[in-house]
């Protein structure tokens, strides 16, 4: 089975063909969403929040990100996987960035790269696609930054914000980026730079009008259970199903109907008569 290209997925936008990208942090969800067929996978930062219990994603180290990035990469056998570079690890300088998307490349076993910003991070893009390394854009709410943009607030609401906004986006074109993720961001605005750049944006809370869309793996599956983001939609409840399976399990465990001869093993009588009983 073919690995699908950065090169597919740009020539999605110009066909008119919507692109539905997931994030997964684990081997069994990345087989499944996999099997789907969705062509991007994202080991998302979020793993600091659905996974790992931070209340933000500035405490995600890149070991925990190569960690998960690692099992994903082992399910995924079709989709791009890219690994999201945690806060601070392509900041510092334009090596610091290379060698951290390297690490995704080499030892997570990802495709691609994705880090927050746009005209403040063009000149790492730059460097890191001109290694070979496919880099995501992400712009809007950018979550690493969240102390700075005062919380989950919508975007580019102001005329100047808007235009920054704007310039970003632009910005990661021109350095290389195959797409580019817009986070919370007015529906209008949104639809308005899918039309300004070349290649495909990615919505997360941006609108109908992007090229593609990207959700967080627990919040579609009902599996997050601290709070639903407006964005999200829950397709499933997995949480109300495991509280319940849970619990059904303690309760057969305590009453002694778990197990049942079905989920016991047998042996020859002759052992255990030689052993005296
Ligand atoms: O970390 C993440 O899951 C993300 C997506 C929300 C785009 O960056």
């Amino acid at each position: 089975m073919a690995r699908v290209s950065v090169s597919q997925i740009k020539a999605m936008k110009q066909q008119g063909e919507k692109i539905a990208m997931l994030t997964a942090y684990d081997y069994s969800t990345a087989k499944i969403i996999d099997e789907t067929g969705i062509p991007l996978i994202l080991v998302g930062d979020s793993l600091g929040m659905v996974v790992l219990g931070y209340d933000s994603t500035i405490p995600v180290t890149i070991e925990e990100m190569l960690h998960h990035t690692k099992a994903v990469t082992r399910g995924a056998k079709r989709a791009i996987v890219i690994g999201d570079m945690p806060f601070m690890t392509y900041h510092v300088s334009v090596e610091q960035a290379l060698t951290n998307a390297a690490r995704f490349i080499q030892e997570g076993g990802a495709q691609a790269v994705k880090l927050e910003g746009g005209v403040t991070v063009a000149d790492k893009v730059r460097r890191i696609v001109a290694c070979g390394i496919p880099v995501m854009g992400h712009i809007g709410l950018t979550p690493q930054s969240i102390n700075q943009l005062g919380g989950h607030k919508i975007q580019g609401k102001t005329p100047q914000a808007a235009a920054a906004m704007l310039e970003d986006a632009k910005a990661l074109d021109e350095a290389g980026v195959f797409a580019i993720v817009l986070e919370t961001v007015p529906a209008p605005l949104a639809s308005l730079i899918t039309h300004k750049v070349s290649v495909p944006t990615i919505g997360i809370g941006a609108g109908a009008g992007c090229d593609g869309q990207v959700q967080v793996v627990n919040d579609i599956l009902g599996s997050f259970s601290d709070f639903v983001p407006k964005h999200a939609k829950q397709y499933a409840r997995l949480a109300d199903i495991t509280l319940t399976a849970v619990s059904d399990y303690f309760n057969e465990v305590k009453s002694g109907t778990f197990p049942t001869e079905k989920q016991s093993f047998t042996m020859d009588e002759s052992v255990l008569a030689e052993l005296g009983n």
